[in-house]
């Protein structure tokens, strides 16, 4: 059968697929010029966090967000006892002993009583009705027992918000995908399968389902209208065919991380939206070679760009033809088009996960890039709300928004709640961030003000522009280019901001000039003190170097203010094998000195950190692999870890031999965890990914996403489920299929067996 030429590519290397950012912002020279001294810094941060912790504050963001239910705290936990789980290439789910994990929320799952239950065989249809595909970020929202209205404290009956964000495609269809033109029956299933699902989920005795006829039961899909909200709303950057004001979208794509509002709603992230997107090998000369040419080389659509599934050759209709974002029509300003379409997906999106009719609104004024989660700093009565986000590609970088409105507490209970994410998410300033070599940092308004005179290479009109254009002005106010930001979470007592960077294989120890025909992938970063690895000690002899594995970067904000424009940094955990490869051309010792940071050993060794959460109930941090590195030893997994604060290790040289010469890079260190503090909690089925964080507000259940088990599918064995590398969770007894069931992203609910928190 002939395939498209993606038929092959795993998700993983389209979660990273190509950095665009060829600005000159790098990273060591200009890290060396730092201003404070680390240790005074430090001493006021320490302080500050510990009179804090003895406060006993109560609960407030955690992962994706924070709130102000009336809840009382419960204690946080702050040694582990389980018993590890060992590393793993079973195609199973494994937990510590005396927990249960059990799949509830698998893809294609019916979300009516009309619908029927997933075949499994390629057959089914109607994804508008049935779980998507790709779980990934998910927040829960309590509901009552009894009611089912909305209770924040509801631990047996809530709402889960789940990101579907991509497609194994062949496994949606009898004998995979076809090639281009695609049938638009294929299209049919394959656009829909993306989005959002809300779905009821209840606990009945001490088994957890999810309710198939609930009235609650929704899914958003990149078809359902959508409003343009805050800066950007109609901005001639955002004039499409389908809303020629500017002022709506149609649908969201690509949703990875999340975050929890004060007030109770959903935030979902775009992250690598372009990919669906395909645009014309002349198309810049149709365009005039004018701006919009040089923001979509950023935003990694270059002319000539396929399309990732080809559904613009499905036929004419709109909903095939809008991604085609060509400049194909004879107007101006891109009216009669889809030129300008683009512009609308990279938001953060907020969704109303108890209220049908409310609308759905992209808050543009968090800025557009490949985002990941929107986690809400400490929440206070009478001050700004923070929401820290991240831009998940080689080289991007770590944002701040911060609201103008301060937090009324009242507004934790109101009913209208997109009202109040009106309030404060349509209007405040956004920030970037720039890591110094001191262990401080800025945060750098991104505004047209702050366009130093000498940047040229974009002409922003107005602030619209900047935020629609972020990524851009980033690069104009010399942020750091990070490894690749995936999620981040607020620790709920100390407010400290933790950075998933999952890796990077473009950090290099010696610079490269990218020029205007640099394919976008090849871009390379020096390593510097924030991102200071690169090493070439993959446990497979074709493994690339830079960052292989990927660590977590932890801030404290000033005077732990969530306006702030500076902080302190270092490194909670740096990812590693617990020992290098026999192949390995280090010694143990350079191994220690050069990966293995953390010190890591069997019990807690992981690579490329992705997803990140921290429970509200128990402080406990949760993180999720996506790993293509150490796959060899092991599959992805879940760790749970209790970390300590920002400054709490040391500073750490990294010395590398670079030609003749030796290049020394200092970086911080935190301390290096111990058999209580970091311990693998979870390993999943084959060739999957770890995502997707959330808990009952009792902390007795956590939920969990199983991620694209067995994924990576040839042309040959693509009409052969026997041969798929995964069959979970068929093979567990869920649904359809046995032991040769055709794998499914699936959502598991997490026990503990005497029925107390997870990880007590
Ligand atoms: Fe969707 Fe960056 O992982
Ligand atoms: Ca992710
Ligand atoms: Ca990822």
């Amino acid at each position: 059968m002939n395939k498209p030429a993606d038929f092959q590519v795993s998700r993983r290397e389209r979660d990273e697929e190509e950095s665009s950012n060829a600005s000159g912002n790098a990273s060591f020279m200009d890290v060396l010029e730092a201003g404070l001294r680390r240790r005074g810094f430090l001493k006021g941060g320490v302080g500050a966090a510990a009179s804090m912790l003895l406060g006993g504050l109560a609960q407030a963001g955690c992962g994706g967000g924070g709130d102000d239910d009336d809840v009382a705290a419960p204690a946080a936990i702050t040694t582990l006892s389980f018993t590890a789980v060992a590393k793993s290439t079973a195609d199973t789910v494994t937990v510590p002993a005396g927990y249960t994990a059990t799949p509830i929320y698998a893809l294609g799952d019916p979300l009516t009583a009309a619908t029927a239950a997933f075949a499994n065989n390629g057959t089914d249809t109607d994804y508008d009705n049935r779980a998507g595909d790709h779980h990934d970020g998910m927040e829960y929202f309590g509901l009552n027992a009894d009611s089912g209205a909305r209770d924040a404290s509801g631990s047996t009956r809530g709402l889960l918000a789940i990101n579907h964000e991509a497609l194994t495609d062949h496994f949606l269809h009898v004998a995979g995908s076809s090639a281009r033109p695609r049938p638009a029956a294929e299209s049919d299933k394959e656009i829909p399968a993306h989005g959002v699902s809300i779905v009821e989920v209840r606990k009945t005795g001490t088994t957890w389902a999810y309710v198939q006829a609930s009235s609650h039961n929704r899914r958003v899909t990149p078809l359902t209208p959508v409003e343009l909200s805050g800066v950007a709303r109609g901005n001639a950057l955002m004039k499409t065919l389908y809303s020629p004001a500017g002022t709506g979208a149609r649908g969201t794509i690509n949703n990875c991380g999340t975050g929890y509002t004060p007030w109770g709603t959903f935030l979902t992230g775009e992250e690598n939206f372009e990919g669906y997107f395909t645009r014309g090998a002349a198309d810049d000369a149709a365009r005039g070679n004018d701006k919009s040419v040089v923001s979509l080389n950023r935003y990694k659509r270059r002319q000539g760009a396929a399309s990732r599934h080809g559904w613009e050759t499905s036929g004419a209709a709109d909903k095939y033809a809008r991604w085609n974002i060509g400049k194909l029509g004879a107007s101006t300003d891109g009216s009669d088009d889809y030129r300008n379409e683009l512009n609308t997906f990279g938001f953060i999106v907020e969704i109303d996960p108890y209220d049908k009719t409310a609308a759905i609104k992209k808050r543009t004024t968090l800025g557009r890039c490949a985002h990941e989660s929107a986690a809400f700093g400490k929440v206070a009565a009478g001050k700004p709300l923070a929401v820290y986000m991240g831009d998940d590609s080689r080289g991007e970088y770590i944002y701040k928004y911060v609201s103008n409105a301060n937090w009324d507490a009242a507004d934790a209970g109101a009913t209208n709640r997109i009202a109040v994410g009106d309030k404060y998410l349509d209007a405040g300033k956004l920030y970037v961030a720039k890591f110094n070599a001191d262990g401080t940092g800025a945060w750098l308004l991104l505004n047209r003000a702050a366009i130093p005179a000498a940047y040229t290479a974009y002409a922003f009109a107005d602030e619209a522009d900047v935020a629609v254009n972020a990524r851009l002005a980033a690069d104009a106010v010399g942020a750091t280019p990070m490894d690749r930001p995936e999620w981040c979470a607020v620790h709920p007592t100390t407010g400290e901001i933790y950075y998933t960077l999952t890796n990077n294989s473009n950090r290099r120890l010696q610079p490269a000039t990218p020029s205007a025909t640099t394919a976008p992938d090849a871009i390379q970063r020096l390593v510097d003190p924030a991102n200071p690895r690169s090493y070439n000690d993959a446990p497979s002899a074709t493994g690339s170097p830079g960052n292989v594995n990927g660590h977590i970067i932890r801030m404290r904000e000033a005077g732990d203010e969530p306006s702030a424009t500076t902080f302190t940094w270092d490194v909670y955990l740096f990812g590693s094998q617990s020992a290098r490869d026999a192949t390995s051309t280090m010694t143990d010792a350079e191994y220690v000195a050069k990966v293995n940071l953390s010190g890591l050993t069997g019990e807690q060794d992981f690579s490329s950190p992705d997803g990140l959460w921290f429970s509200r109930s128990t402080n406990l941090c949760w993180i999720q692999t996506d790993d293509g590195a150490y796959t060899d030893t092991t599959n992805c997994m879940m760790l749970l870890g209790v970390p300590g604060k920002v400054g709490d290790g040391a500073k750490t040289t990294l010395s590398y031999t670079v030609g003749a010469s030796m290049l020394n890079i200092d970086t911080y260190v935190g301390a290096r965890p111990t058999p209580g503090s970091l311990k693998r909690f979870l390993v999943g089925p084959k060739d999957c990914e770890l995502t997707g964080c959330t808990e009952t507000p009792d902390g007795t259940t956590v939920f969990a996403n199983i991620q694209h088990p067995g994924e990576t599918i040839s042309a040959a064995n693509a009409a052969n489920p026997a041969a798929y590398l995964s069959h979970w969770p068929g093979n567990a007894g869920y649904g359809a299929g046995g032991a040769n069931a055709r794998p499914r992203s699936a959502t598991l609910a997490i026990t503990k067996n005497d029925g107390g928190r997870v990880g007590s």
